[in-house]
């Protein structure tokens, strides 16, 4: 197995597993892919939707692509600001925001997209000058998994459709000059109807304040959810098609300048794999267990969200497969497992498994649990090899803890 150029086993051999490998061609290959198939029809801006992946090295790349951010709490805000990114390329969307957040985010002059009335009016209180935009529940909901949807009715997110005019109402009571409306249906979704049925609601919503209110609104902001094929016979989304379609409503039924998408995982997923290292092999009457070092501690989709990530032996590639095992990790728990019932070539100890599709929400959602330090992370491009994260150790897990004096006799 070659990833960008590098073997995956001599990966392994010289850094470890488990192992975080992105190919750095393939990230910078999926912005431009997105950036175009939008840009070329009406202005756009890619804010990538950085708590799929916030690494340093990961967030340069985005950064000189030309890459704007869509950041969630101060923490994504500093990140991006550390990697080079200006304030006005990042669009703050917190949710359950507190006050003193907010004034750090508003102290760093990044724009904020409110996503409630109690966040406006405390907003109010510290400064009425930053950019805001509002975060509307369009009441469409779309996803993977019902944890991901945010969209739908009853959703903790964003100010409900039918407040929405009230909202922009206060804002400019307030002395604010709103500049946009945002909505995210939710994540991973592989049909493109709810995005159509979102715009349909963004572009009255948009209409619906520039008639009552008088307020032309700069953009509009859909939001990310853009699906993957994470299985080997997934539908690819149609990116091209879904940005023509998109750009031509706004174009013909509004007349708001801009477009904002916010992408994570269509940039960074397919860019990354995990390298994790066969350990031990279990035969029982019912089931083969293929053991590998990492479990959910590293990648916790498949235990979460039951999420399917397509797994193979990488230097048993071509060899015929016969029988059916699950991949399982050192965790503790019964849940731990990478992959089910998959068929796979005969295992030994000391092979090397690839875990695909494993850029968005793999590293970021990682732990410490069972006191397991996080692991590395490499970079790869064009034949070159060079870590971008360090493993951690014991002493990483320990340095924030204290033992009190009394206990320690
Ligand atoms: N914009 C907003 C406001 C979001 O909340 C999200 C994701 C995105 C953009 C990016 O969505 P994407 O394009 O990556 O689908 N941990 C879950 C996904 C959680 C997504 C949360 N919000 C997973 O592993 O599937």
């Amino acid at each position: 197995m070659i990833i960008g150029g590098v073997s995956a086993w001599g990966l392994a051999e010289s850094y470890g597993t488990p192992l975080y490998v992105t190919d750095e061609q393939a990230l910078r290959e999926n912005y431009r892919r997105i950036h175009s198939a939008f840009s070329r029809h009406m202005d756009t801006r890619i804010m990538y939707a950085c708590k799929a992946n916030s690494n340093l090295a990961i967030l340069r790349i985005l950064e000189q692509e030309g890459s704007g951010i869509d950041a969630v709490s101060i923490g994504e805000v500093q990140t991006c600001m550390k990697a080079g990114f200006s304030p006005d390329r990042i669009l703050y969307t917190g949710v359950n925001v507190s006050t003193e957040e907010l004034r750090q985010v508003v102290k760093a002059g990044v724009p904020v997209n409110v996503d409630s009335f109690s966040e406006l009016r405390r907003l109010a209180e510290i400064s009425t000058d930053v950019p805001i935009s509002f975060r509307v529940t369009p009441g469409v909901g779309s996803g993977h998994h019902p944890k991901v949807v945010t969209g739908a009715k009853g959703s903790k997110f964003g100010i409900p459709r039918e407040s929405i005019i009230d909202a922009y109402r206060e804002a400019l009571d307030l002395g604010f000059e709103p500049q946009g409306l945002h909505a995210h249906i939710g994540s991973g979704g592989q049909s493109v109807e709810p995005f159509m049925d979102l715009i349909g609601i963004m572009i009255d919503t948009v209409n619906e304040i520039k008639d009552q209110l008088g307020l032309s609104l700069r953009f509009l902001d859909m939001g990310g959810g853009i699906g993957v094929p994470y299985r080997p016979h997934d539908p690819v989304m149609e990116v091209d098609e879904l940005a023509m379609t998109i750009t031509d409503m706004i174009k013909e039924e509004t007349e708001v300048e801009t477009l904002y998408v916010e992408p994570g995982r269509y940039i960074i997923c397919d860019s990354t794999v995990l390298l994790t290292r066969c350990v031990d092999i279990k035969t029982t009457p019912e089931k083969n267990f293929i053991g590998v070092d990492a479990g959910f501690n590293t990648l916790i989709r498949p235990a979460f969200y039951d999420s399917y990530h397509h797994v193979a032996i990488a230097n048993k590639f071509n060899r015929a497969c016969e029988r059916k095992f699950d991949v399982v990790g050192p965790i503790c728990e019964s849940g731990d497992y990478l992959a089910r019932d998959r068929v796979l070539p005969e295992p030994e100890e000391g092979d090397l498994l690839a875990v695909y599709d494993a850029g968005a929400y793999g590293f970021v959602m990682s732990s410490n649990y069972n006191s397991r330090p996080r692991c590395r992370e490499a970079l790869v491009n064009q034949g070159q090899a060079e870590l971008i994260r360090e493993r951690e150790d014991m002493d990483d897990i320990w340095r924030h803890q204290t033992v009190p004096g009394r206990l320690q006799q």
